[in-house]
């Protein structure tokens, strides 16, 4: 009986010994506390973690050993352990020794039949580094990038603006010459000996068409290019004849025909930010008429074609000015890809970011037989 009792405290010994050297030899503290949180073992790992050899850390408990924020935490993990069993993965911040700081992931356990708990420590200071560091770098990098797309909506606005001065200039150059031309005439009126009263009313209400023709030729740009950041219903054809409007006299000078063809049942109510869509819209057709000036096409059109395709509703922009070569097809929509000298390469840019991020479609373009097609597809449920 006295052997085999010596026996097994034997037995007891060397395996209590075997399992020290297991936990010696583990990558994380691994420490006993009693039910106050006091240490009673630590293994090498956490002593030399902790800077503490195992006879100070005997004075110690995982509560002092917390940055200062983190002792009534400690301590309520511990209760916690102690009622419910276990606490898995609790962060804090512990101080060694010296006054270093360690970031480290605690699991308690608690077991029952001593009224101890195990406690694991995982140093985390590095992971924790990685992250912020990765955090930092992410941060900076969507800032550099919100920036440049800031940049570029400035410069697109700025793009739109040489535009829309160009345009205004073509819209006007018809009745400005008219006005001149009546003014002469004026003079010759006020030459000759009979003055004639209703010539003069004649050449008046001449004068006010032309005048308010050209001051709405300035409300339509105006009202086209003001930031509005408010979304609403609208029809999209109606946005495309507004859009066309501002191209009508360019279009009739170059002998450009623009058709549009709207299939049955298409739904043309959407819900978004209009004024972005015409200026996605105004640049895709910009570049047609662009480049049917610049290829001198005899008999130039512009097609624009509604199709509902299932749940989208397709519109494509086509042109007879032979098109895009495959070459050019990668690189259009890329910022700053332009063929033109005179060119920035920032249009069709624009119109795929307000098309397919703010509007959540799609822009995409092709050629047919007579040119290039860009087709721009909505989705309806952004119909509400
Ligand atoms: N309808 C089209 N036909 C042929 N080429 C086109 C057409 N639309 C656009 N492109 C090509 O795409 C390029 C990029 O267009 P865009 O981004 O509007 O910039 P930009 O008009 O300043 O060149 C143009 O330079 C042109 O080469
Ligand atoms: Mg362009």
């Amino acid at each position: 009986m006295h052997l085999q009792l010596k026996k097994s405290l034997k037995d007891l010994r060397s395996k209590k010994e075997e399992l020290r050297a297991v936990f010696d030899l583990a990558g994380n503290g691994i420490s006993i506390l009693n039910e106050k949180g006091t240490f009673l073992y630590a293994n090498k790992f956490f002593q030399t973690m902790m800077e503490y050899t195992m006879e100070e850390l005997y004075n110690e408990s995982c509560i002092s050993l917390s940055s200062p924020e983190y002792a009534q935490p400690s301590k309520t993990a511990v209760q916690r352990a102690i009622q419910e069993g276990i606490v898995e993965r609790f962060r804090k911040i512990c101080v060694t020794k010296s006054g270093k700081q360690i970031n480290a992931s605690m699991s308690l356990s608690y077991i029952k039949s001593t009224n101890e708990i195990v406690m694991i420590t995982s140093d985390i200071t590095e992971d924790i580094k990685y992250q912020d560091d990765l955090k930092r770098r992410i941060n900076h990098e969507v800032k550099k990038r919100t920036q440049q797309y800031e940049i570029m909506c400035h410069q697109s606005r700025l793009a739109s603006m040489g535009e829309m001065i160009e345009a205004i200039a073509h819209q006007w150059r018809q009745p400005l010459n008219s006005l001149g031309i009546i003014t002469q005439g004026l003079r010759h009126l006020s030459n000759s000996e009979n003055f004639d009263f209703n010539l003069l009313n004649e050449i008046e209400n001449e004068m006010i068409e032309k005048i308010n023709f050209m001051s709405e030729t300035i409300d339509d740009f105006s009202n086209f290019f003001k930031i509005s950041k408010e979304k609403k219903y609208f029809n999209i054809l109606n946005s495309v004849k507004d859009t066309i409007k501002l191209v009508d006299i360019q279009l009739k000078n170059e002998n450009i025909t623009l058709n549009i063809n709207i299939e049955d049942g298409v739904n043309l109510e959407f819900y978004g930010l209009e004024n972005e869509f015409r200026q996605a819209l105004l640049n895709i057709v910009d570049n047609s008429l662009d480049v049917l000036i610049r290829r001198k096409q005899h008999e130039g059109f512009i097609n624009i074609d509604f199709v509902q395709n299932g749940n989208f509703l397709e519109l494509s922009i086509s042109d007879n000015a032979g098109g895009i070569s495959e070459k050019n097809l990668q690189e259009i929509f890329k910022p700053y890809f332009t063929t033109k000298e005179d060119g920035n390469g920032i249009g069709l840019y624009m119109s795929k970011v307000i098309i397919e991020k703010n509007m959540n479609g799609s822009l995409s373009a092709r050629n047919n037989e007579n040119g290039a097609v860009f087709t721009i597809s909505l989705k309806s449920e952004e119909q509400k």
